[in-house]
């Protein structure tokens, strides 16, 4: 047994998230927990809200809510959600808590002390009219490479250029509309990430051998063009204060550290907000603090967030000079699209998880994100794939595989799993058979290879199948009724198995299956190679019912309402 730590990237909390969100981190997090937890690891699954930065001050706004308020009826509706989804997090914390103002300010004073943070005047756009600095996206404008007058104070939506407020044209608050602008000095704080350029290199060529291509690709982008020393507070009114004991002046003037470096401390944070809900249990420290080889820790993300988390969030954990845990894999993403496009929360376009849960239940959607997931190129969602695939692989390969022995057992030899027949050569193959599947299922897990677990996954039930049209059980029974039997309970062996297997990807369809069978101490939580090779778990008289239709299937008609809805 070992100690897994697993965080996903933290959601910003304005907008429910789309489809391309949860396959690109909290999903595929989900599926890997469940799974280690299945195998009898120690497993802490930590994910949060991250609630701090502008575009919460400005959804608040557009609300009419103070922004706290905005927040926690956020966070709220996101966790519904997730909830729907059936995400099991050991806990999902705010960015916002306490707990994080706390370890966020103690690492801002660490760096400081050691070094690595540095007060500079900076020239920023100030609004009389509104009586503030401008950080961010409260100033608009017209974008000095493309022209597009609908440009952010931090990027363009439009050619995508990382900008700072003071690079626009002809530049207006986003507050008031104000014109009346001027560029003033302020001071703020500045991670010195130059100075440990060497140490972040040192760190990620110790452990990029590891990671995915496409995260130790982007990791290394970054160390090739250098780390930048940068600026890591804000003037905003939400967000971890500076801390008065060390920067008296800055926190009279209200700073706020940058969302940037508070949201991944919040992983830290939110392990603590667990660990305080009940502290003679749970020790949020001995995941974090002084761990190093003793816990493994695994974060998921898409591909634009792996510079924070390859190399500067390790950059100020190494630069804090104290034990604390550093990620040891790193599992990032591509996109999902839209038919070829970008899925966009701004935009609305594409589908979002609320919608999604609205249509169909949770494991129809997990079992086709994650069987798509974008792991080695951007994957296309279509509306023709999603019902072709749940239509061939959970409603044909799956589900009427169960319902069909089921309720064809029940027919011919009641409510107990039947008695007769020994298991011959083709029992024998078929035992080999799914034993090689099923290791080849567990290591494609292991190495978090989603796609290829999903391929896995589809080939166990495809065995069954085969299995059964092989064997005939329906002819069987007009000849031999002992060999129907065997056929059948062989076949009800199998469908225990699924039910324990498809647990990470299908947990309320696997629940389903698992119940239809009353057997006793059925607490295993997995089934080894070794012990499906036998398929002999359920054996005569165990009483089962027929549950309903596990995946319906889905219609021409479905598809069209689905396109009209979204477009497609
Ligand atoms: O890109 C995003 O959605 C960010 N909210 C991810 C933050 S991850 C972590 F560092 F907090
Ligand atoms: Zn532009």
């Amino acid at each position: 047994m070992a100690r897994h730590l697993i965080t996903s990237a933290l959601p910003y909390i304005n907008g429910i998230k789309h489809l391309g969100n949860m396959v690109g981190s909290m999903l595929p997090a989900d599926v890997y927990s469940r799974y280690l937890r299945q195998r009898g690891h120690d497993v802490l699954y930590i994910c949060a809200t991250d609630e701090h930065g502008t575009p919460a001050e400005l959804a608040a706004k557009e609300r009419g809510l103070p922004v706290a308020e905005f927040c926690a009826q956020a966070h709220d509706a996101q966790k519904a959600v997730y909830d729907g989804f059936a995400l099991a997090f050991d806990y999902f914390g705010r960015s916002s808590s306490e707990q994080n103002v706390e370890i966020t300010q103690h690492f801002a004073r660490k760096l400081n002390e050691n070094g690595f943070i540095e007060e500079r005047a900076i020239r920023q756009v100030y609004s009389p009219a509104d009586g503030r600095f401008l950080p961010d996206r409260y100033v608009e404008g017209t974008c000095p490479h493309c022209g597009y007058d609908k440009a952010r104070g931090d990027q363009c939506e439009n050619c995508t250029r990382v900008l700072d407020p003071t690079d626009l044209i002809n530049p207006r608050s986003a507050i008031s509309g104000s014109t009346d602008l001027e560029v003033r000095e302020t001071k703020h704080l500045f991670l010195l990430q130059s100075k440990l350029q060497n140490e972040v290199e040192e760190w990620v060529a110790a452990h990029e051998g590891e990671w995915p291509h496409l995260s130790s690709s982007i990791a290394r982008k970054w160390l090739t063009e250098g780390l930048h020393d940068r600026a890591i507070t804000r003037d905003l009114d939400w967000g971890v204060p500076v801390p008065a004991d060390t920067w008296p002046e800055l926190a009279a003037e209200g700073k706020v550290f940058y969302v940037w470096f508070d949201a991944p401390i919040e992983y830290i944070a939110a392990t603590k907000e667990w660990s305080d809900e009940d502290p003679s249990t749970r020790d949020w420290k001995s995941w974090w603090y002084d761990v190093d080889a003793e816990v493994r820790y695994t974060e998921f993300m898409a591909k634009d967030n792996v510079p924070f988390h390859t190399v500067m969030f390790p950059a100020t954990e190494l630069g804090v000079r104290e034990p604390w845990k550093k990620v040891d894999y790193v599992k990032s993403f591509n996109w999902l699209t839209y038919y070829g496009g970008k899925f966009s929360t701004s935009q609305k376009r594409g589908v979002f998880t609320d919608q999604a849960l609205e249509i169909l239940p949770a494991d129809y959607w997990r079992y086709f994100l994650i069987a798509n997931a974008p792991e080695s190129d951007d994957s296309s969602f279509t509306w023709e794939h999603f019902t072709a695939t749940v239509n061939k692989d959970l409603a044909d390969t799956l589900g009427n595989f169960v319902n069909r022995v089921l309720s064809f057992s029940k027919k011919r030899f009641g409510d107990e799993v039947p008695a007769g027949g020994e298991p011959g050569e083709a029992e024998t193959r078929l035992g080999e058979q799914i034993a090689e599947l099923l290791a080849e299922y567990e290591s494609q897990l292991e190495s978090l290879q989603f796609r290829k677990a999903a391929a896995a996954l589809r080939a166990l039930w495809s065995a069954g199948n085969s299995y059964l049209e092989e064997k005939a059980p329906w002819l069987e029974i007009k000849t031999d009724q002992p060999a129907a039997a065997l056929t059948l309970r062989t076949a009800m062996n199998l469908i225990h198995l699924y039910a324990v297997v498809s647990e990470p990807f299908i947990p309320a369809t696997a629940k389903v299956m698992r119940e239809a069978f009353t057997l006793e101490n059925d607490t295993a939580t997995w089934t080894t190679p070794a012990e499906a090779k036998s398929l002999t778990t359920l054996t005569p008289g165990i009483p089962f019912t027929v549950p309903p239709v596990l995946f319906a299937k889905l219609t021409d008609e479905d598809l069209e309402t689905y396109k009209e809805r979204f477009g497609g």
